[in-house]
């Protein structure tokens, strides 16, 4: 039985008068068949990246004894707000926040030293205590300063593809990754061994770029001093992240791996080349914890209302113009980790069952839908028009997506604010008809609601499509 359970069941119980003990005991039971049901779920991106997944894994994880990160690195940029204060973490897990979890990061992410201790020192400065309850997998990749180096020179010096990186240097260590020359967090354990990888890393590094001021400007001795400086305080987080979950999943444990970019920046079944490096997409979650796929229950989508994209690559539903820019006003749409103005479109249905498919997902949170409400009418993407052709499905073929025309659906809009609404039954007509849509066209039910950045703007729909 889940910690957590232990927990809720005391919690009530030593909360209830005797009145009320008995249904105390009732909602408790309720909670166990719940979570019993679903003891590991993955919570990822529809779309690509920025749907508002910190603010799902931060409501989800204060059910969740266990939040672990399987891939991406410094590149996410998950926003949450907590009492009008906004937080925004790039490598450490959003359940972070919530004080009885323990957090783990997999093998599959790549750490940039610098980014996890700037993290772990700014929450434990706001009183959010960190050390004794993060801890980091041995076998994960670093992100060394001249990977992302690399990652910027590659970006302004390619003459054919810009894929618009967040230039954290993310795609240069994970090639290095592949390439079987990287460093790894275990070879912390032995300074000697790290020191003389580290040297020969960067001599090599350095003779094969001569042309990178940037790199030819590197002081070795410099960064190997602070490499090992961050090496001491990074070695009290290390452990075995597989056989920890394992445990955990043998103790019942409930856990919430957190996606990070999204399913179309997904290194095989993105919009290749204007991905990201790793697997984004729910097989991630295996690979990059170590857990077998029999052992996840369940798999959340997270949708944004509306399609946003930051960096290159085609986008069927982009809006270029007035309401394009009307949208990105309205939903804040400018990234998290750059900054960079998000471009913005219509929600596409195509993109939606792709992802439903790819992931197995079986369930959606949508976000952000009080964006909409001013809109007198709202667009949903149902297929793809390609030449003479009518595409339900997402294409493999960058060429062809690239030619993509949409055909849309109009639903009127309800124009009204839907802020601070908790209950499904209790949203303007126009709205529910807008998710009961989704709902049709993905053959997935919606089971959140965003509808605004606060915890509390939240409805979980328990009613089915
Ligand atoms: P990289 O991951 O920095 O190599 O960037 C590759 C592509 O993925 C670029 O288009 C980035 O803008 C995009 N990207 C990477 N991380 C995120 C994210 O967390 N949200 C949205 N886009 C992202
Ligand atoms: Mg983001």
């Amino acid at each position: 039985m889940s910690y957590s359970i232990f927990l809720k069941i005391f919690t009530i119980k030593v909360q209830s008068s005797e009145r009320k003990l008995w249904f105390g005991v009732f909602y408790a039971l309720i909670i166990i068949t719940f979570e019993e049901n679903m003891p590991v779920q993955i919570v990822l991106g529809a779309q690509w990246g920025d749907e508002g997944k910190g603010k799902i894994v931060d409501l989800l994880s204060e059910n969740a004894d266990i939040v672990a990160r399987c891939q991406g690195g410094a590149n996410a940029g998950h926003s949450i707000i907590i009492d009008g204060e906004k937080y925004i973490l790039h490598l450490l897990p959003s359940g972070i926040l919530h004080p009885h979890t323990q957090c783990f990061i997999g093998n599959g992410v790549v750490i940039d030293p610098e980014v996890l201790l700037e993290e772990i020192d700014f929450l434990e400065s706001k009183g959010i205590q960190v050390k004794d309850r993060l801890f980091v997998s041995p076998q994960a990749h670093l992100v060394l300063p001249f990977h992302k180096i690399l990652d910027r020179a590659f970006e302004n010096n390619s003459p054919d593809v810009k894929i618009g990186t967040t230039g954290r240097g993310i795609g240069p260590a994970y090639c290095d990754k592949v390439g079987r020359v990287n460093l790894r967090l275990h070879h912390y354990y032995h300074r000697t061994e790290f020191e003389e990888k580290y040297r020969s890393r960067l001599r090599e590094v350095c003779h094969r770029f001569p042309e990178i001021d940037a790199l030819q400007a590197l002081d070795h001795e410099q960064l190997l001093a602070d490499a090992l400086d961050k090496r001491e305080q990074i070695l009290p987080l290390l452990k075995d992240v597989s056989l920890e979950l394992d445990r955990a999943i043998k103790a019942g444990a409930t856990i919430l791996i957190e996606g990070a970019q999204g399913t179309l920046l997904d290194i095989d079944f993105g919009t290749y080349p204007y991905v990201t490096s790793s697997n984004s997409i729910s097989g991630g979650a295996c690979t990059g914890l170590g857990i077998g796929p029999t052992k996840i229950d369940g798999v959340i989508g997270v949708l944004k209302a509306y399609t946003t994209r930051v960096g290159e690559g085609p986008f069927v539903t982009e809006l270029t113009g007035e309401l394009g820019d009307e949208m990105r006003e309205l939903g804040k749409e400018y990234g998290a980790t750059t900054g960079r103005p998000r471009r913005c479109g219509w929600f596409d249905a195509v993109i939606a069952r792709y992802a439903v498919r790819v992931n197995g997902i079986d369930s959606f949170a949508l976000t952000k839908l009080d964006i909409l409400d001013s809109l007198p009418e709202i667009n949903i993407c149902v297929a793809y028009q390609y030449k003479n052709q009518i595409l339900d499905d997402f294409p493999t073929d960058l060429n062809i997506l690239t030619e993509c025309q949409p055909i849309y659906e109009t639903v009127r809009g309800w124009q009204a604010s839907i802020a601070g609404i908790t209950d499904f039954q209790k949203l303007p007509q126009g709205a529910k008809k807008y998710i009961q849509t989704i709902e049709k066209l993905c053959h997935t039910p919606v089971s959140i609601v965003s509808v605004g950045p606060e915890r509390k703007d939240t409805i979980f729909n328990s009613r089915k499509p």
